[in-house]
């Protein structure tokens, strides 16, 4: 299972609650940290309660997760309040490291025992580079075992608010060094841990072009989804993130050059070498696009 559209929704919002499952996005990202503002803190994590239980898990069109606060503010209510919905996972924002998921792990696993929800289903979503020391740390993510983690993701303005930057970007509009640095290192560490690499957001809503370019290269260098802010930008990501009508048409070709030796583990196509790592290539790709079709039809 991949998710490629991670929406925010603002949790204390009832408008933009009531077109979250119109939205079509891979996940639901149900807000109590940022979005909201701290008079409205304990009335979003009733709404997100609601929502949740409103939505049995065989009810859910997106999987739907809930950013709590962080670990030293307020992460331990949020999770208290929200556990007993069984939502699909968790987005855990200012980590220093992966000791920060683990923390995670055990307090859900307690929540999960005191609800009657199955023991490890609640899943974790790490944001890894909002603190100065989070991207530093990224690289104890290959070696850490965190059966919860689903995925890493990172963000810009935390950072250059923890770093006391005035911009996150360089002269051209693009991310300065310290923010590619922390990009890049966040997309080897999950790569290394065998997890989702999950691109930050897109601030300009309104820009579709900008996003779907963005979007493209982002998937060209191995990150398998996007975080959206707006509904308008789920389906561009769906599309970006998902695989093309020509790998598609290649990958069925490789498979069928394989079927046709039945055996080898070397075949020949349009004059070039193919070897297993290419026929696992073409199997990931077809069952990527039959999973999407699925959620489309
Ligand atoms: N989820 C659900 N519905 C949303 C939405 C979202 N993230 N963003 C906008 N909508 C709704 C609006 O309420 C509006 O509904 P309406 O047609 O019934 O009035 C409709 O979609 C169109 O919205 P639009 O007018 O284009 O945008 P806006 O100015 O109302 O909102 C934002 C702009 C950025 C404030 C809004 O998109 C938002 O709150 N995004 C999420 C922000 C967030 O969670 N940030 C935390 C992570 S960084
Ligand atoms: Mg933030």
């Amino acid at each position: 299972m991949n998710l490629r559209s991670w929406l925010f929704i603002p949790g204390d919002s009832d408008k933009k609650l009531g077109k979250a499952d119109g939205a079509g996005a891979d996940a639901l990202i149900l807000d109590l940290e940022d979005s909201v503002a701290p008079a409205n803190k304990a009335a979003a994590r009733q709404k997100v309660r609601a929502f949740l239980n409103q939505r049995p898990a065989e009810r859910r069109t997106s999987q739907l997760w809930v950013r709590i606060n962080p670990l030293d503010n307020d992460a331990l209510i949020d999770l208290a309040a929200v556990a007993g919905g069984a939502p699909d996972g968790i987005m855990l924002p200012k980590i220093d490291g992966p000791t920060d998921v683990l923390r995670l792990s055990h307090h859900l696993e307690a929540l999960e025992a005191r609800d009657g929800v199955p023991a490890g289903h609640i899943r974790i979503l790490p944001v890894a580079t909002e603190t100065p020391v989070a991207p530093l740390r990224l690289a104890e993510f290959a070696s850490s075992k965190l059966p919860r983690l689903i995925g890493l993701t990172w963000g810009a303005e935390d950072l250059s608010a923890a770093i006391g930057a005035s911009t996150n970007l360089d002269e051209k509009g693009e991310w300065a060094l310290t923010y590619r640095f922390a990009r890049s290192s966040m997309l080897l560490a999950a790569k290394a841990a065998g997890v989702q690499a999950i691109d930050t957001l897109y601030v300009n809503f309104r820009d579709a072009d900008g996003l779907r370019q963005s979007c493209r290269a982002a998937a060209k260098e191995g990150f398998t989804g996007r975080i959206a802010i707006h509904p308008d930008q789920v389906t561009t990501i769906n599309e970006a993130f998902a695989p093309s009508d020509e790998d598609v048409a290649f990958a069925k070709r490789v498979v069928a050059a394989f079927e046709a030796q039945s055996g080898a583990g070397t075949v020949g196509l349009d004059g070039k070498m193919l070897d297993i790592p290419h026929l696992k290539q073409a199997q990931q790709v077809l069952a990527l696009h039959e999973q999407y079709q699925r959620k489309k039809g």
